[in-house]
């Protein structure tokens, strides 16, 4: 396991994100943001894990029960480069657990993203929700949110960027309200 990928020393991104702000009923603001999770299982620089299962840490990630750790980069764009260092804003933190026994293919997500990059720095969304992998979009909660994201709720629409064996890219197209 590279270490490099799960705590990179140099995660500073110093671009902001791309941020709409939409100005929504009765005072309140609604935020849009746009951005990529690297979701990878196998590979030099992984960053998910299963830790439990059926099999214990051997177990498969796309079978009923399996409980995957992730640490996953979130960036502004779908491609991982060393060269784009103003890439990277946060990370995705948590764990999902796969709770389909027929296909092995919902995974019930429950991660924290933390930003990094410096408008942002140190402000986290809270994310739950289930992930119907090859549905073509799928939608998680927006549950709560610290820093500048204090009471944050709203929501996540996911599609698959792209994916390669139990690697993926997930689009997360996130809109939430702060007050
Ligand atoms: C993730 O996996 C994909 C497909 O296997 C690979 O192309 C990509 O370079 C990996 N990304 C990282 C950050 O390791
Ligand atoms: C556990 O291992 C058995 C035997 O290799 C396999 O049939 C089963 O699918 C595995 N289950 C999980 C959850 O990985
Ligand atoms: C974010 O905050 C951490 C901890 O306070 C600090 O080390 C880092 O330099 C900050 N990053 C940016 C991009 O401001
Ligand atoms: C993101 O989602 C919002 C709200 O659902 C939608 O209005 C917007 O068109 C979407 N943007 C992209 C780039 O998909």
């Amino acid at each position: 396991m590279g270490s490099g990928l799960l705590f990179p020393a140099m995660a500073m991104a110093t671009a902001t994100l791309v941020i709409v702000f939409v100005q929504a009923a009765a005072g309140q603001s609604e935020m849009n943001m746009l951005f990529y999770m690297t979701d990878n299982l196998t590979g030099s620089s992984e960053t998910a894990f299963p830790i439990a299962g059926f099999n214990g840490s051997s177990s498969d990630p796309g079978k009923f029960g399996t409980v995957v750790i992730i640490n996953d980069a979130i960036t502004k764009r779908p491609e991982i480069t060393n060269s784009d260092t103003d890439n990277l804003v946060g990370r995705a933190q948590g764990t999902y657990i796969n709770t389909n026994p027929v296909t092995g293919l919902d995974f019930f997500m429950l991660f924290t993203i933390i930003f990094q990059n410096m408008e942002y720095n140190g402000s986290t969304l809270q994310i739950q929700g289930t992930e119907t992998f090859g549905r073509p979009q799928r939608e998680y909660a927006v549950v709560g949110g610290t820093g500048k994201f204090r009471f944050a709720r709203g929501y996540v629409v996911c599609t698959t960027e792209s994916s390669s064996g139990e690697n993926a890219v997930l689009r997360f197209n996130t809109t939430f309200r702060t007050n």
